[in-house]
């Protein structure tokens, strides 16, 4: 067979031209740090959009992954499995006691899914509260709460409503919640739209106004979850327990994974076969996921992030710049929001300084490093912004 070396040039050809491409191809990973084609080596502050947590190719997750590899791929969930099993023990013992009830998949987007029809069924209603600024994922049922208009107006209608109000707004959210309202979806960050952090009353309020009101509270910890905001899950800084909880990207250690976890009241009202998936709770996730939850508690890494994050956060607001509005964020998942476009500042710091930083709306830079970064690494990182908004 010949060997293809023109890499982008392949991509550029076949991909469905969703994504603008940057001019690299990555080919290797390890920790915080990737190498290109050219084995140029970069700071990696994308973190593969916030699922690269425990490092790139994680020694622990390789090796579980490697022996379940060998030993059994492939089960659907009708015909229980070890690792299956192990993995819900695992998940169980980093949740509330309440959250006992899991249905694994593939991706984050089809845990919101799954939640949304969870909840629907529980409650046989199909009005969802959710935020502006939002992000839910891609798929038909989770896009339709995706605030950003160019994700969700060329799909819809919708078979079910969403209403959207002001994040950390306690009076819109009391009036939006009514008698027709199936579940309140919230991100306890917003990533996509600008890491923008709840406030511990909102989120609170949300809670009890869902009790209140009869109808549920789903928490999106698909960006936030597994130590990225500097708990385990970013739901803990409230002191609320949601009745349903989503999660993905870093929950498989870098292997494609979604989870819908929920409480029994919730699962029970969904009837044998009103859900379902072919690939969810395959035995080589799971067992990336044992290990990689397996990893996280050996390591505290959320202690890393709180502390680490913490101070690359104000290491940033100290920049004096009269193009920075703003530095948010918790734990490692920071953004620092401009009074223009950020896209040329990426794209240098990428460019002139070697470090890899995504967007998250139009004026934002975000930082999702793995959480083993080294501190020496977001010094650079600092520099580097520094320089680049000179
Ligand atoms: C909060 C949140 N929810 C859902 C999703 C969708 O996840 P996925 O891209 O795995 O479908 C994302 C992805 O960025 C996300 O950040």
């Amino acid at each position: 067979m010949q060997t293809i070396t023109n890499w982008l040039e392949l991509e550029k050809t076949h991909d469905s031209g969703i994504y603008t491409k940057h001019e690299v191809v990555i080919v290797r990973g390890k920790g915080a740090r990737v190498w290109d084609s050219q084995g140029t080596e970069y700071i990696d502050c994308v973190g593969g959009y916030g699922v690269a947590n425990l490092g790139h190719s994680n020694p622990y997750v390789v090796e579980a992954v490697k022996k379940q590899a060998e030993t059994l791929m492939i089960m659907p969930q009708t015909l229980p499995n070890d690792k299956r099993a192990e993995f819900y023990a695992a998940l169980q013992g980093i949740l509330p006691p309440t959250l006992n009830r899991y249905f694994p998949c593939n991706s984050g987007t089809e845990a919101n899914e799954a939640a949304l029809k969870f909840a629907m069924m529980a409650t046989s209603k199909r009005k969802f509260v959710a935020a502006m600024r939002g992000f839910s994922g891609r798929t038909l049922g989770a896009v339709a709460l995706s605030y950003e208009a160019k994700y969700r107006e060329p799909f819809g209608p919708y078979g079910h409503q969403v209403v959207f109000i002001p994040y950390n707004n306690l009076e819109a959210l009391r009036e939006a919640v009514d008698d027709t309202t199936a579940a309140v979806f919230l991100e306890p960050v917003q990533g996509e739209g600008g890491v923008r952090p709840a406030t511990g009353e909102f989120i609170q309020a949300a809670r009890q106004i869902t009790q209140e009101r009869g109808c549920l509270l789903i928490l999106d910890e698909i960006q936030t979850g597994m130590g990225r905001t500097g708990k385990i899950w970013g739901f803990e800084h409230f002191g609320v327990v949601p009745d349903l909880m989503t999660a993905a990207k870093a929950l498989g250690g870098g292997v494609p994974i979604g989870v819908c976890a929920m409480t029994a009241e919730v699962a029970g009202k969904m009837p044998k076969g009103g859900h379902g998936t072919t690939f969810g709770g395959n035995p080589l996730a799971m067992a990336a996921g044992v290990a990689a939850i397996r990893y996280l508690e050996d390591t505290k890494l959320w202690e890393r992030s709180a502390e680490l994050g913490g101070w690359f956060a104000q290491e940033l607001r100290k920049i004096e710049s009269p193009k920075v509005r703003e530095v948010r964020g918790m734990g490692l998942m920071v953004g620092m929001e401009l009074k223009e476009k950020s896209a040329p500042y990426i794209t240098k710091l990428e460019h002139d300084h070697h470090i890899l930083t995504l967007a998250a709306g139009p004026t934002v830079i975000r930082f999702l490093p793995p959480l083993v970064i080294e501190k020496s690494d977001l010094e650079r990182v600092v520099g580097a912004v520094r320089e680049v908004l000179a």
